[in-house]
């Protein structure tokens, strides 16, 4: 099937800019759906992109801005809830995570049948399970399962589906799931979140010291949605995306601290003092830094369970050859940019 008009959500953040970048640059057209338009002003700027003011979270407005497309690819992601303190519930069935997570995979799911879409690519996470302790990762794995039934249910030989009280016609849904490490390159919000704290701090408490990770570079990873949206060898596939090498995060963040000339004191942290440092960072107004959600899933190792997928027909870069030239550009005015971003304006 030939793809030429993608329509995408998340596609103002991170991976999502550069992902919309690659994707005009092969030509293709490509609708961005965004909370706030003036967010994605680069994006504004490509020739074959429209950025589009949407509430994605209403149903009937997504089947709007989906007809006419041929594919679909859905970024949208949270790393902390805006309410937290109740993290250890059992179930991810409450607040943004199961929102942003769940309901809205459900809502693309179904915009796709209803105006036509026939490829879906979703974006999750390494660590996704609907059992792990951590809601963050327990919400991204149950929106994995719904991705997959969806596109197992619609392509049943009957090819007819319930949809509330009536059966509908059904239709062909080719999905292709990720689930990348960190994400790193210019613009993160990982390694740039160390870097500046190296740069306030003479030594670092840190918790979870012993976490590993094999950081891909955001590059390669919009290339392998890109990649994969008119192969059909991906249909119906779920793809671990890592880079070459793999770190504990306290080699990573001695590592930053080496890149940008502030090689500190680490202090790794035991598993309570781990805790209870996410538990207090809970409280700092503004932009969590840590919470114990993401205690709990960093309890998990962020790697995978293989090599580059060979489907993807070039090799990761590493960790070593991106990072230090943005790392060490992270100079005040950087900074600043990054605060204003932060505050959204
Ligand atoms: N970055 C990583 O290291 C990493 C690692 C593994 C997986 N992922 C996954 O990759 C995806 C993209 O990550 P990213 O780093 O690019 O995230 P990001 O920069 O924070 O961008 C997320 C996008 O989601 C949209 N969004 C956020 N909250 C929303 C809400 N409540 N309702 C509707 N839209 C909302 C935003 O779009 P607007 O503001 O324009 O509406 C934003 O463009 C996420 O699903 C994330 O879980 C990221």
């Amino acid at each position: 099937m030939k793809i030429e008009r993608i329509c995408i959500l998340g596609g103002s953040g991170f991976v999502g800019t550069r992902l919309v970048s690659q994707l005009a640059a092969r030509g293709l057209e490509v609708r961005v759906l965004s909370r706030r338009r003036e967010m994605a002003k680069e994006l504004i700027l490509l020739p074959t992109v429209e950025v589009v003011e949407a509430n994605v979270h209403d149903q009937p407005e997504l089947i709007q801005h989906f007809r006419g497309m041929d594919a679909v690819i859905n970024l949208v992601g949270i790393l902390h809830e805006s309410k937290i303190g109740r993290i250890d519930l059992p179930s991810a069935r409450r607040g943004d995570f199961q929102k942003v997570h769940v309901e809205l995979p459900r809502k693309v799911i179904h915009a796709c049948g209803q105006s036509g879409v026939q490829r879906l690519l979703h974006m999750s996470a390494l660590g996704a399970d609907p059992n792990s302790r951590s809601a963050y990762q327990r919400s991204k794995g149950i929106a994995e399962a719904l991705v997959r039934e969806a596109a197992m249910r619609h392509s049943q030989h009957e090819n007819w589906y319930l949809n509330g009280p009536k059966f509908i016609r059904g239709y062909d849904l080719n999905v292709t799931l990720f689930r990348p490490s960190v994400i790193f390159g210019r613009g993160d919000s990982f390694l740039s979140m160390f870097s500046r704290l190296l740069r306030m701090s003479p030594v670092l408490p840190l918790a979870s010291a012993g976490s590993r990770f094999a950081p891909v570079h955001v590059e390669d990873v919009a290339r392998a949605f890109a990649d994969s949206l008119d192969n059909p060898a991906t249909y119906g596939q779920t793809y671990e995306l890592c880079g070459p090498n793999t770190y504990t995060l306290q080699e990573l963040v001695a590592y930053v601290g080496e890149v940008i000339g502030k090689p500190r004191g680490i202090i790794p942290l035991g598993k309570w003092a781990s805790y209870f440092q996410a538990w207090a960072m809970e409280f700092k107004p503004g932009r969590k830094l840590m919470t114990r959600d993401n205690y709990y899933a960093l309890c998990t190792d962020n790697v995978c369970r293989g090599g580059w997928p060979p489907v993807f027909d070039f090799q990761p870069a590493s960790l070593e050859a991106i990072a230090p030239e943005y790392l060490r550009a992270d100079t005040p005015r950087a900074r600043y940019e990054d605060y204003r971003e932060n505050a959204r304006r």
